[in-house]
């Protein structure tokens, strides 16, 4: 997005996390120019004066993952961002909110899944409020940053639209036949085995009010810690082997991994990676199915392993995009340079490097 709009081009952007859109919407109010800085000062200044002590939000253990003193400390934040009266600069410090809930909640930071910190690395409630105020410092200075390097001499003001959508059933609602440029880097696999996206944005959405979560966000999402992994893309192992039956007649590169999955007795794989695969396919199709007859795509894909097989998802990307009548005109390889990002998933494997195909449909 931030590409994008860089540039003056229109955006419409996908994602079934409401945090993820969450996010965007922010930094999308900030390209637009919304007052952030007086919406900091309105919620500092609140900040001196609540002395109320109440917990305004309650979910499902959440003695677990906050002390009363932490629930009471957020809560007052939570009330001081309510006053902020334009929505787009909440959504800004919405952002800022979420990462002091990540900061201040007993879950470790250091992965992705919901994990008890140890007692020596639990944070005191009554740091809360300094831990938002450093978190907010560090935004409008990023902002501020941000807004002198691009918004000047900018051409033109392009549209934003950020959907919170499956993006299997998402509707993009294009109305003019350009050219697309579709730029993705989708799950590398199941969300449960790879990088659990839901239960990492689980807390922050229990304490994000409903009416600043983004238009089309589901509470069935939310629901649990697994919900919104669940529904994510190979989240459901429900008609695995039709899935993988439709798979094989769509890429060869999964019909010969179903082979040698077959071989070695790993019908687990075949069903993880049928699934996953075949809901990417879904996700790839439904967007064609919307585009424009010309567009270019940009996909970056990992190879994980599932049940103990590498998979070759670059090559079965490479067979989908070729299934839907694009032509891959070049692939980028790249070294992750770092390992903190979601080169590590939940089991502990490394996905060391990363294929970017560039396909073309004319
Ligand atoms: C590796 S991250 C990439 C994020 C970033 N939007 C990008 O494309 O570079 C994969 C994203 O896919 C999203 N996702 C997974 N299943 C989805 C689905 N069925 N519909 C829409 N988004 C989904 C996850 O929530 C996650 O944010």
């Amino acid at each position: 997005m931030t590409e994008a709009i860089i540039r003056g081009l229109d955006f419409t952007g996908i994602d079934i996390n409401p945090l993820a859109v969450l996010v965007c919407e922010a930094k999308a109010a900030i390209d637009a120019g919304a007052d952030v800085n007086g919406a900091a000062k309105t919620v500092i200044h609140y900040l001196r004066t609540d002395i109320q002590e109440t917990i305004d939000v309650e979910f499902n253990n959440r003695s677990k993952w906050f002390s009363d003193e932490s629930a009471m400390h957020l809560s007052r934040v939570r009330r001081g961002i309510e006053q902020v009266a334009d929505r787009a600069a909440r959504k800004v410090l919405w952002t800022a909110f979420a990462e002091t809930v990540r900061k201040s909640s007993n879950s470790r930071t250091s992965t992705y899944k919901l994990h008890i910190r140890k007692d020596d690395e639990l944070v005191e409630g009554s740091r809360v409020a300094s831990i938002f105020e450093d978190v907010l410092r560090q935004t409008l200075y990023r902002i501020e940053e941000y807004r002198k390097e691009h918004l000047a001499g900018r051409a033109r003001k392009p549209k934003v639209r950020i959907i919170c959508s499956d993006v299997r059933v998402a509707k993009l609602g294009k109305s003019a036949k350009q050219h697309d440029i579709l730029v993705t880097s989708p799950p590398y696999g199941d969300n449960q085995t790879t990088i659990p996206y839901g239960q990492f944005s689980y807390l922050t959405l229990q304490w994000i009010p409903e009416i600043d979560l983004p238009a089309g966000w589901s509470s069935d999402h939310i629901s649990n810690t697994h919900a919104l992994d669940s529904s994510s893309l190979g989240g459901s192992k429900v008609g695995a082997m039709e899935k993988a039956e439709t798979m094989k007649f769509t890429s060869p590169t999964f019909a010969a991994f179903v082979k040698t999955a077959r071989n070695a007795g790993n019908t687990a794989a075949i069903q993880k990676v049928g699934c996953f695969t075949y809901d990417f396919l879904e996700s790839l199709s439904q967007i064609r199915s919307q585009s424009s007859s010309s567009a270019h795509w940009i996909l970056t894909t990992g190879n994980r392993t599932a049940s103990g097989m590498r998979v070759p998802f670059d090559a079965i990307c490479r067979d989908i995009v070729e299934f839907l009548g694009g032509k891959p005109i070049a692939t980028l390889q790249r070294e992750l340079p770092s390992k903190r990002m979601p080169s590590r998933n939940s089991v502990g494997e490394m996905i060391t490097a990363e294929a970017t195909l560039v396909a073309e449909f004319a």
